[in-house]
């Protein structure tokens, strides 16, 4: 090992150690940041001739090396050297090994705000991505919403698991367009605070040299500048804010994977899955799994993870910058790509599966599952709720335990009768819901509409 080439071996005698250097180096993860790190690069330089401290054929020198390294980068034809320590220290090499002018390249920054730069840049255009994959599989749980509410499908609600009140489909299933609503938001709240340029905050006191950071800011597109060259190469706040829009995204996802689970079972048989999204046995010719939604189900536990790893690295680290945040990267870039192909996967599942009405509609017309309306529906003739709760929790245990059924017995009521026993008919109760976001086809079509003009103008 030569002590000639890295980015220190002015101070050092003898060259690092292959444990060291394998423990160290980032380039076989931060290489992904190639882009961002390059368009930093292009802003500094352009910086540093903008206030003299490189002449114009430095910068169109470093221009063209850069793009070269760029170009050599995205074709794979780039030969990474042995001490190409980071992303950082490559592009660095390779350019000057192009120009020699790229050695003025580093005037004035330090891997330090450039790596945070780095990867706020990152992070801006990955929140994009993830916001438009997050609103197509909203799309597409809206459109089978729609289908499900022209079609007047109603299925169990369920609290505790057991079943509580009928609720048309399409209720329940733009429950799961608000709540990816929600990460949207959280996301862009994210990306709000990662819109910050750290560029010129240097090793981690900013510089004695005439920089102009505001213009690398704006150059790069930022919204704004920092305040505090200390706090600037420290914080990471922006990716665990990240990491925990994309952990919600997780949970809300294993969510809707156990309940697809659930209903392809043969016991619920609620839905059947098309072929494509589904996979077989090794050995049971019958099987048809629902994979996508399992594994929906089971990616939440490895963004939950990539959070609070990456909380318990910064816990107590002392500023400014410390190696230590090095480790910011691999599960970012995880959780964006775990979220990233779980929405696509979900995406397909839910716009190819069948929905099974006649199996929803049998499992909700149990004369049970009307109980609630029931006793609403004294409550109409003017009885407080709490008795009618008793009276009609008295029929429910003497039907289970007479010779009566639930229907007759409310039949032969006083109280309730003939008009209350319309109630259990199917599919009656679920349509008298009609208060604000309520489960009844009315109130359905006013949240879909509302739904509907949300994402209008959000996509
Ligand atoms: N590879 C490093 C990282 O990802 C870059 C910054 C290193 N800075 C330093 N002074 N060693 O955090």
């Amino acid at each position: 090992m030569t002590n000639g080439n890295t980015l220190w071996h002015g101070r050092f005698a003898g060259g690092p150690a292959e444990a060291l250097q394998k423990l160290n180096d980032s380039l076989p993860f931060d290489q992904r940041m190639f882009r961002e790190d390059i368009a930093g690069s292009r802003s500094h330089v352009r910086m540093l001739e903008s206030v003299g401290l490189i002449n114009k054929e430095e910068l169109d020198a470093i221009m063209a090396a850069l793009l070269q390294v760029e170009n050599e980068i995205a074709e794979g034809t780039i030969r990474w050297a042995a001490n190409d320590e980071d992303i950082h220290t490559a592009v660095e090499r390779r350019a000057t090994e192009l120009a020699p002018a790229a050695a003025k390249m580093h005037t004035g920054r330090s891997r330090n705000d450039q790596v945070a730069n780095d990867v706020r840049l990152f992070v801006k255009s990955e929140v994009d991505d993830l916001v438009s994959l997050a609103f197509e599989l909203i799309a597409v749980i809206r459109t089978r919403a729609e289908e499900a509410h022209a079609e007047g499908i109603y299925l169990p609600g369920y609290t505790h698991m057991q079943q509580a009140q009928p609720v048309s489909l399409a209720h329940h299933l733009a429950a799961y367009c608000w709540m990816l609503l929600r990460y949207v938001d959280r996301l862009k709240d994210a990306k709000r605070r990662t819109d910050v340029s750290v560029l010129g905050a240097g090793a981690l006191a900013g510089s004695s040299l005439p920089l102009n950071p505001a213009f690398t800011a704006a150059d790069l597109g930022f919204d704004q500048l920092f305040e505090n060259s200390l706090d600037a190469v420290s914080d990471r706040d922006f990716v665990a804010d990240v990491l925990y829009a994309l952990t919600t995204l997780g949970i809300h996802l294993s969510k809707l994977g156990e309940e697809l689970v659930i209903w392809a079972s043969s016991e619920f048989a609620f839905i059947t899955l098309d072929d494509a999204f589904s996979t077989g046995s090794s050995m049971m010719p019958q099987k048809k799994n629902p994979d996508i939604a399992e594994l929906a189900r089971g990616k939440a536990g490895r963004l939950i993870g990539n959070l609070t790893g990456f909380l318990a690295t910064q816990k107590g680290l002392p500023l400014a910058y410390n190696k230590d945040l090095q480790e910011d990267k691999e599960p970012l870039f995880d959780s964006c790509d775990t979220a990233r192909l779980t929405l696509l996967a979900l995406r397909g599942m839910i716009q190819t599966l069948d929905f099974n009405a006649e199996a929803m509609k049998l499992a909700a017309d149990s004369p049970y599952a009307a109980a609630t309306d029931l006793a609403e529906y004294l409550v109409e003739q003017g009885l407080p709720f709490r008795d009618a709760h008793a009276l009609v929790g008295g029929l429910v245990r003497d039907s289970l335990v007479g010779a009566k059924s639930f229907a007759e017995l409310v039949r032969d009521h006083p109280s309730l009768g003939h008009e209350a026993q319309k109630l259990l008919e199917p599919g009656a109760s679920y349509q008298r819901r009609k208060t604000h976001g309520s489960g009844g086809p009315e109130a359905v079509r006013m949240q879909l509409d509302r739904l509907n003009s949300l994402l209008e103008s959000a996509l």
